[in-house]
């Protein structure tokens, strides 16, 4: 199964993530948990999160950027639902071996991440890796969806459908 936790603080206005849930959603085995939907009140049901990141495989953490970063309620989710003793910790294994694939989308282009002598997009990345591999999760390679304040509709349709093929290509690969 699989999982993806969607982090939109004003879901209605979206233009790229929205064509990705559409797309995502006519999947067979993927729930969608939009966490501005489920908490607008930020108070998280952790219980019902880890129950359904005990059914997933592949967790997908799927947001626009803000601020270089998640979305608050993201943040807030990560802090209370990846707990000590059930997701780290000693004995704690609820996440041991699930993948976990970051779906990000920037208004800036590829290069809106050089600043100053700082290595780029990449660098980003590091506290969601780091927090899945402390959690015995596998990183896969993000799907990031750059530029989409001049993005045409065709062009966010086409990223869509490849964010859709990506996760059909996972649910289809042989896995051991
Ligand atoms: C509060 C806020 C902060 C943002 N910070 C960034 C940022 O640091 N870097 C960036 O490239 N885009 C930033 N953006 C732009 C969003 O990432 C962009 O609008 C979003 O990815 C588009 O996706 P959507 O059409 O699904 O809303 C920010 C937007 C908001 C509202």
């Amino acid at each position: 199964m699989i999982l993806i936790i969607y982090a939109h603080p004003y879901p209605q206005h979206s233009h790229a993530n929205k064509r990705m849930i559409e797309q995502a959603e006519q999947l067979e085995g993927v729930e969608i948990r939009s966490l501005y939907h489920l908490y607008p009140d930020f108070n998280i049901d952790i219980a019902a999160e880890q129950q359904a990141l005990s059914r997933a495989d592949l967790v997908v953490w799927q947001h626009p950027m803000q601020w270089y970063s998640v979305p608050p309620l993201l943040k807030l989710w990560l802090d209370k639902v990846l707990a000590h003793g059930w997701a780290y910790g000693h004995n704690a294994r609820a996440l041991h071996g699930k993948s976990l694939l970051w779906a990000v989308t920037t208004g800036g282009g590829v290069h809106h991440f050089d600043i100053g002598s700082h290595p780029g997009f990449e660098v980003l990345a590091q506290p969601l890796q780091a927090t899945a591999l402390y959690c015995g999760m596998n990183w896969l390679p993000p799907f990031v969806t750059h530029c989409t304040f001049i993005c045409d509709d065709e062009t966010l349709q086409a990223q869509a459908r490849h964010y859709r093929q990506r996760l059909l290509d996972w649910q289809e690969a042989p896995r051991g």
